[in-house]
């Protein structure tokens, strides 16, 4: 059988090449108030202006710690490629970010599907990626390109369905990539502030053929947005979930997990600087699983760390948190593209 080089359906089989964000010229995302203050933590929403860069000093930080995660896996003996700089700050239309790919990509299988966004100022985020997407369909892989973004921006705020109190409404698909998490034939995904049903249906049909099915579980956060600092699996038969953001009975509902052990996260230690500007410090749960005896976590997260050792897993300490104030942390910031499933199940 030929390898193919896109091929990553879990979070947790040994890693062999992965796609790494790059930050530079990262701005606040501007989009309608109503979404900011569903989202982001409310001591930054007046920053959610057009074209207004994150702290120069932030970003330069940021990039070094992405420059040096990229090196550390790299050296770990992962292929690490990463997306083409875009100037966020000079586009037509205010954006964001190439530093959370996460959001924006999923792979299942050989597929690779860019997420059709909620937000606006994720429109041209393409543009870094595309090159990305060329070089893995030139190897086989299949790519499943965003729809074009509707010409109406206010559809998924105006009258329609709604889930809970969730901003968005039904009218469009819409999905943020990093709403969902792999376990091989099962994904596991929540409907959130980003994330609306006719996105999951849009996702079941990127994943037709596959036998992979998407099972959805409720938050309980009405901020919800992105469920990788709610639920980590570490490796097959163990995670760690967030309790504040949801219950074990509702991770027991879901048949892939039966069986396993679920470990609460300790809780995040409170931080002034650098600033959790789109965030919540549960950031710390936001590791990025190397393989099942290893995971990257942030380098001063020491309860995080004991109890990975006590689960037989090694911590590989890795200095994050300027990247954290742009919205994410290991897994928010990377794609895995292969792993190794050929010892697992
Ligand atoms: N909304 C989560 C929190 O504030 C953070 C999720 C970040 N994930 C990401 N893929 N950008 O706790």
């Amino acid at each position: 059988m030929t390898e193919q080089v896109v091929n990553a359906s879990n979070e947790w089989d040994p890693l062999q090449e992965v796609i790494v964000g790059v930050a530079d010229h990262s701005c606040f995302p501007f989009e309608p108030r109503i979404v900011v203050e569903n989202t982001v933590p409310a001591r930054y929403w007046d920053e959610h202006r057009p074209h207004n860069p994150f702290p120069e000093e932030i970003v330069a930080k940021a990039c070094e710690q992405l420059d040096n995660f990229a090196k550390v896996l790299t050296d770990l003996g992962i292929t690490v490629r990463r997306p083409k700089v875009v100037d966020f700050s000079s586009l037509e239309t205010p954006g964001y970010t190439a530093s959370m790919v996460r959001d924006a990509i999923t792979v299942a299988q050989d597929r690779i599907i860019e997420a059709p966004y909620s937000w606006r100022s994720r429109n041209h985020e393409s543009l870094a990626y595309e090159d990305l997407f060329k070089h893995y369909e030139a190897q086989g892989a299949k790519v499943y390109r965003r729809p074009p973004p509707p010409a109406d921006v206010d559809a998924l705020l105006g009258p329609g369905e709604r889930h809970r109190e969730y901003v968005i409404n039904d009218n469009r698909p819409a999905f943020d990539a990093a709403d969902f998490i792999r376990l091989d034939k099962t994904i596991i995904g929540q409907l959130s502030n980003t994330t609306n049903r006719s996105g999951v249906k849009h996702l079941e049909k990127c994943l037709e053929g596959t036998g992979i099915e998407v099972v959805l579980v409720e938050s309980l956060d009405s901020h919800a947005f992105h469920i990788d600092a709610t639920i980590t699996p570490l490796r097959e038969g163990l995670l760690i979930y967030n309790p504040t953001y949801i219950t074990v009975e509702e991770l027991q509902k879901v048949e892939r997990l039966k069986g396993w052990k679920f470990i609460p996260a300790p809780f995040p230690k409170p931080r002034e600087y650098p600033p959790f500007f789109m965030s919540s410090a549960w950031l710390i749960m936001n590791i990025l699983v190397i393989d099942p005896k290893r995971a990257i976590i942030e380098a001063e997260d020491d309860h995080l760390a004991d109890l990975l050792l006590e689960h037989g897993i090694t911590p590989i300490r890795v200095p994050f948190q300027y990247v954290h104030s742009l919205g994410g942390s290991f897994h928010c910031t990377t794609v895995d593209i292969r792993r190794d499933h050929s010892t697992s199940a």
